[in-house]
């Protein structure tokens, strides 16, 4: 039985103020929830303040991007390291966000998602189609692809540790989710894509959410989907409602 997990990708919003203000009122619904694993994701600026007031709960902090490198001349960039201070768990890499505006590409994600694993970090590997690869036909074609290059060199025995979010980039932000189906489809074609990269154990093991306008109306049912394991949330965890109805359609 894989155990859910909700992560909030915060993206570029929240000030300290807002940030610390959103996570106690997650805090007051969540804090001793075991049953599904609960992520916040804020923006650097405000994760040591978010770690600071979830410290003694089960709610879990997360960072939305991190170098592949370790220290040294790389103006602008945060290491592993450096997260690791501020009691960071897990960090979302190769966001469809990043990958369309910064020009991340497969190869320096997963020199991510490698050195994140080292670092003792759990990666949150983004993949997903654009709309025009879903309309061309080529959805598994484009998914395969970041699947099997963000997880090169990735043991077997590190997939507890890994969690895939399927994030179809014409649903993020958009108010047009993947149908349950639709999603439920891409989720069973990227485990089987794992099971032959590394075997069915840790093609059973790995944690795949869903991601792209899920909401607390339609998380159940996406949440209920055999091979979905969670949400990776972007606006609706903006909000300390949604977010705490989402992780509860989860339990
Ligand atoms: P969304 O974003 O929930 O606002 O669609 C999801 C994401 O980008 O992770």
């Amino acid at each position: 039985m894989r155990k859910k997990i909700i992560a909030g990708n915060w993206k570029m919003n929240k000030t300290v103020e807002e940030a610390v203000e959103l996570a106690n009122a997650i805090k007051i619904s969540l804090a001793d929830c075991s049953e599904v694993d609960v992520v916040l994701c804020p923006p650097f600026t405000a994760i040591k303040a978010v770690s600071d007031v979830v410290s003694e709960t089960l709610i879990n902090v997360g960072s939305q991007n991190m170098s592949s490198e370790d220290a040294g001349a790389y103006t602008g960039e945060i290491s592993a390291t450096m997260l690791k201070e501020l009691f960071v768990r897990y960090v979302i890499l190769g966001h469809s966000e990043r990958r369309q505006y910064y020009k991340e590409n497969d190869f320096w994600i997963n020199k991510k998602v490698v050195k994140a694993l080292a670092k003792n970090l759990r990666p949150i590997l983004c993949v997903g189609e654009m709309l025009a690869d879903r309309e061309a036909g080529n959805t598994e074609k484009v998914v395969e692809v970041q699947v099997r290059e963000g997880l090169k060199d990735v043991p077997a025995s590190a997939y507890t540790d890994l969690v895939i979010a399927y994030e179809p980039v014409w649903a993020i932000g958009t108010g047009k989710t993947a149908t349950s189906a639709q999603a439920q489809e891409v989720h069973a074609f990227i485990r089987g894509i794992v099971a032959d990269m590394v075997g069915k154990d840790a093609a059973n093991a790995v944690r795949i959410q869903y991601g792209g306008s899920m909401k607390p109306d339609n998380a159940k049912e996406l949440l209920s989907q055999p091979d979905i394991d969670g949400g990776l949330i972007g606006g609706a965890a903006l909000d300390a409602a949604s977010f705490i109805g989402i992780v509860k359609a989860g339990l």
